[in-house]
């Protein structure tokens, strides 16, 4: 790990926080929950019978205000024992995604209990794998918080979790336990590198970290140093980092299935790493929403989380990701507006902003990307304040040149629970990015801003199927809300690796 002066406080990254999830953790599938448990939940509607072991009838939940609408919680103290905890789940029946909320709910009404068990009825129309899955996620992810920097944690870190089901395939929902925990962590892994601090994760770090990932993961890692990168004529980047002085790395990370588990099928995943972006020239005011661009690699740390998950998902396809790293500084050796990039295809692109870096540093990782020659790309990346403005802080937006691509990802989205909303790829726009001396230039107009962004990666792409996601309004959340932590919310490493899994298996 490089270090620097300003490193006050030493790297955290040396030890990755995010790799306990499901160590430090048990989650398990039992009949009865366990005695020493100190939080039991049990599920209530808005109607119908209230499980008997929580004591109290319905008259009496309504007396304490608890109305049993999902995500509701009611805590019920007890003398001896666990303490109970009613957990409303409305009156339609439980989908996937809204049981995730439950358990997530659950598992912050017991924030104090560091040994919780949760007790399920049969679940109509979910299957025991998915509900091992989806509840593993809401617990583990609630209950998420990135304590590496404080000195004394304030909160009860989670030691065991227990599952209680009547009649299900126990054996079945274990697997999707398992599932949860990988899955939980590759999300957590993605938290924890956007919530770093920027001097604390530089470019040259994060690629430290993918060699460390990728020999405990079982994928490969190559990283492209400044020198490399100016052989390669990746201009778009070297550009962006022309003012910084921590060197740029372009990160390429191959996960390949294992003989007789391929599907022969292969993708390829590109994130946007700017590990802060200062806005370079165009320099940002100094607000709280510049304090987030240390999240600007939001992307990047989705696209190393997801990949972190397949080997222990059985992934049959192959994938090959790009992480396209630096910071974006102001200084005497910035890249200036008006200044001509030349990115690796060739293409000439005018700085007409130099806070519109990210499409700069894809551009390149977008033509590594096809010249391997996937099936598909799939690229995620904190873009636009516009993505941010249309959708806010739930929807990601996505946009693309192939339905079926497109498709693919908002299935994985509702599978994975990250909401993907998609926006047009109008090409009427493409005008906007006209330069009057260069092939294109780096900023649209006023309007759209997240279309007239993915019009710009779209260049890149060299007609292969691709689809862009634009998480600049979910990589982070301002509160504790469901499965999602305040602070970096990790979005797009589960649907990811979803993605991933599921691609060619219909
Ligand atoms: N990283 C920002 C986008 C962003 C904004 C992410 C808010 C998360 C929250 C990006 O590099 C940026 O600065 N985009 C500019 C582009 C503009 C100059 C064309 C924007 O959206 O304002
Ligand atoms: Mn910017
Ligand atoms: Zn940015």
């Amino acid at each position: 790990m490089t270090s620097s002066p300003y490193k006050i406080i030493p790297p955290t990254f040396t030890a990755i926080p995010s790799l306990e999830v499901g160590r430090a953790v048990t989650v398990t599938a039992v009949e009865t929950p366990d005695a020493g448990l100190e939080a039991i939940g049990h599920l209530v509607g808005t109607a119908g019978d209230v499980p008997e072991a929580l004591g109290l009838d319905r008259a009496a939940l309504d007396r304490a205000g608890f109305g049993g609408t999902t995500g509701e919680t009611l805590l019920v103290p007890s003398n001896d024992g666990a303490e109970l905890v009613a957990v409303g789940i409305g009156d339609s029946a439980l989908t996937t995604s809204s049981l995730r909320d439950v358990a997530a709910a659950f598992a912050r009404a017991a924030k104090r209990s560091a040994r919780i068990g949760l007790v399920l009825p049969e679940l109509p129309g979910i299957s025991d794998a998915d509900a091992g899955a989806v509840i593993t996620e809401g617990i583990l992810l609630a209950r998420y918080t990135f304590s590496a920097l404080k000195s004394k944690p304030k909160e009860t870190p989670l030691a065991a979790v227990e599952l209680a089901v009547a009649a299900a395939d126990v054996d079945a929902q274990r697997d999707g336990i398992r599932r949860g925990i990988v899955t939980s962590r590759s999300a957590a892994l993605a938290r924890d590198l956007a919530n770093a601090p920027p001097s604390h994760l530089t470019a040259t770090d994060l690629a430290d970290i993918a060699v460390q990932l990728g020999a405990e993961f079982g994928f490969a890692v190559e990283s492209y140093d400044k020198a490399q990168l100016i052989e390669m004529g990746c201009g778009g980047l070297l550009g962006v980092n022309a003012g910084s002085a921590e060197e740029p790395r372009m990160i390429k990370l191959s996960y390949t299935p294992a003989t007789g588990a391929a599907n022969g099928r292969h993708v390829a995943f590109v994130g946007k790493g700017i590990m802060y972006d200062s806005g370079g020239i165009s320099l940002k005011p100094s607000d709280p929403m510049h304090l987030l661009m240390k999240m600007d690699m939001g992307g990047a740390a989705a696209v190393l989380g997801a990949v972190t998950a397949l080997r222990d998902l059985n992934c049959p396809t192959a994938v090959t990701a790009f992480l396209s790293c630096t910071d974006n500084m102001p200084s005497g050796s910035a890249y200036k507006l008006g200044d001509v990039l030349t990115a690796r295809n060739g293409t000439t692109i005018e700085v007409k902003n130099t806070d519109a870096e990210g499409r700069l540093v894809m551009s390149d990782a977008l033509v590594l990307a096809a010249e391997g020659e996937p099936d598909a790309i799939v690229d995620i990346a904190t873009l636009t304040g516009a993505a941010l403005m249309a959708l806010g802080g739930a929807t990601a937006a996505l946009l693309g040149n192939d339905d079926a691509v497109i498709e693919a990802v908002k299935a994985a989205g509702a599978a994975s629970g990250e909401s993907v909303w998609q926006l047009p790829l109008e090409k009427s726009y493409r005008k906007q990015l006209d330069s009057d001396i260069a092939d294109i230039s780096n900023l649209g107009g006023p309007h759209a801003g997240a279309t007239t962004a993915a019009l710009f990666l779209a260049e890149f792409v060299d007609g292969i199927p691709w689809a862009h996601l634009d998480i600049a309004g979910t990589m982070q959340s301002t509160t504790d809300e469901s499965w999602r932590s305040k602070g970096a919310t990790g979005f797009g490493a589960r649907l990811l690796a979803d993605f991933a899994v599921a691609y060619g298996t219909d």
